[in-house]
């Protein structure tokens, strides 16, 4: 018999919890109208049920016992929403095992153990929405299960973190310093007291892991991802960059380049023209280069009770349509190749130096690069101060450990008083 109630479970009634349970409410008769039966929210777990919560829900939903959500036989889908590793892995595997389709935001978890997950759901016959673990509100996830799917992936470029995006910003926009922006964001909820997972780029990771894997149909270890935050980027380099023509951006960037993956979270010079470098504030976006379709752009908010809420229940939604129509669930997982990343990945590079103002100082690090290999675009020489100079170098693309190697050499160089920062330039953006 067609099933006129579909039930859910909520893990955690946090932002994002609460924001799920007022879509599902405020917009309920429509949702209702889409799915052709009502979806309710049966139980709702929480940790502490004395504590003051964004919104009040009747008792009788709550609970604090897990099995109340993962043993009960009345419910079809369980959102998991607590974030973290653990409990929520053995939670959702618990779910999993118990028949029930799964919902989650959870990225950390999915650019971890995402692909044992999925298996899990395939291998169960149920399915597994996960459209709020990357960007928020923006249905990216959607875009590529659904619609690159069968197109090819050359490159994806994301600005997948909406702090790091607002401190930049902010630097760039009103010429403040790192420190007083992260304090100013701290003090307006944009950045978490412990920012650490933001602006050390660990956050953006997960998002470029997931985004990569579906991109890319592969199987990846978060590991292999190249990552650098934010936090050693200087007023000074903003205004140079802003004097080359480029802004900073934390970018991720992922691309596929003769079978082999080449994933890096990083701050990076981007020509001011790139539609990417005009994403302000808190805003995400994704820049996808596919070959069929071309380059394409994603824009919205990455994060936000309602926004995030929303991409959580249009996975509810999508979930409860197949129950009702009896349809069998389709493969969660496009992860089916393991594809190995580039050993020698290339890049232009930005690298200013504090070295010691004297004659000759320049052709000497000039020299240096030479014997590496390292071959120049263009040096700047903007700033002296009696005995000190800046220079800023622009580096053609060349291979990573061959500059790295040149940077160990200069750094200990007489003439070098310190190697202040080194960005990687995007030079076009456009494959
Ligand atoms: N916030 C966003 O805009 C956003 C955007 C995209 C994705 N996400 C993802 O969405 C998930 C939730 O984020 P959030 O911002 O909603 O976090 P949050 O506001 O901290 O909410 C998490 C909730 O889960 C509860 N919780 C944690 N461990 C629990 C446990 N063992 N048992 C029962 N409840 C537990 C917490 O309870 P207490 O209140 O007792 O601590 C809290 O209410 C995370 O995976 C996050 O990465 C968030």
């Amino acid at each position: 018999m067609k099933k006129d109630k579909i039930k859910i479970g909520i893990l955690g009634f946090g932002v994002v919890g609460t924001g799920t349970y007022r879509v599902l409410t405020e917009n309920f008769e429509a949702i209702k109208k889409q799915v052709g039966a009502e979806i309710v929210v049966e139980k709702i777990l929480m940790r502490d049920m004395s504590k003051k919560r964004l919104i009040d829900v009747p008792d009788r939903m709550v609970t604090t016992k897990p099995e109340d959500i993962l043993e009960n036989s009345d419910i079809d889908i369980v959102v998991e929403l607590m974030g973290g590793e653990e409990p929520a892995y053995s939670y959702i595997m618990r779910a999993l095992e118990n028949g029930k389709h799964v919902v989650t935001a959870n990225k950390e978890l999915m650019a971890k153990k995402g692909s044992s997950i999925l298996e899990k759901a395939d291998n169960n016959g149920l399915s597994f929405g996960f459209e709020a673990s990357v960007c928020g509100g923006i249905p990216i996830i959607r875009a590529f299960k659904r619609s690159l799917c069968t197109d090819k992936v050359k490159r994806i470029m994301g600005i997948v973190n909406g702090t790091t995006n607002y401190i930049l910003t902010k630097m760039t926009q009103e010429g403040s310093g790192y420190e007083d922006v992260l304090k100013e964001a701290q003090a307006k909820g944009y950045a978490e007291a412990d920012p650490t997972a933001d602006v050390e780029g660990y956050d953006a990771a997960y998002k470029m892991a997931i985004l990569s894997s579906i991109g890319f149909h592969t199987k990846l270890d978060i590991n292999m991802i190249r990552r650098e935050g934010i936090s050693g980027v200087s007023k000074s380099d903003i205004l140079y960059g802003k004097d080359l023509g480029w802004t900073i951006k934390l970018l991720g960037i992922a691309q596929e380049i003769d079978g082999k993956l080449e994933v890096a979270v990083s701050p990076v010079m981007l020509p001011a023209e790139h539609p990417l470098a005009s994403v302000n504030g808190v805003n995400n976006a994704v820049f996808v280069n596919s070959e069929a379709v071309g380059e394409l752009m994603f824009y919205g908010p990455g994060a936000g009770q309602m926004a995030t809420g929303n991409s959580v229940a249009s996975d509810i939604m999508e979930i409860a349509r197949q129950i009702v129509l009896d349809n069998k669930t389709l493969p969660n997982c496009s992860c089916f190749d393991v594809k190995a990343f580039a050993e020698e990945p290339e890049s232009s590079f930005y690298l200013r130096l504090d070295v010691i103002n004297r004659p000759g100082v320049l052709a000497k690090i000039a020299g240096v690069f030479g014997n590496y290999g390292v071959s120049l675009e263009s040096v700047l020489q903007k700033k002296t101060e009696g005995e000190r100079a800046e220079i800023v170098w622009i580096t053609s693309k060349v291979k990573e450990s061959s500059f790295k190697k040149a940077i160990e050499f200069i750094k200990y160089m007489d003439v070098v008083n310190e190697v202040s920062s080194i960005i990687r330039v995007e030079a076009n953006g456009h494959c």
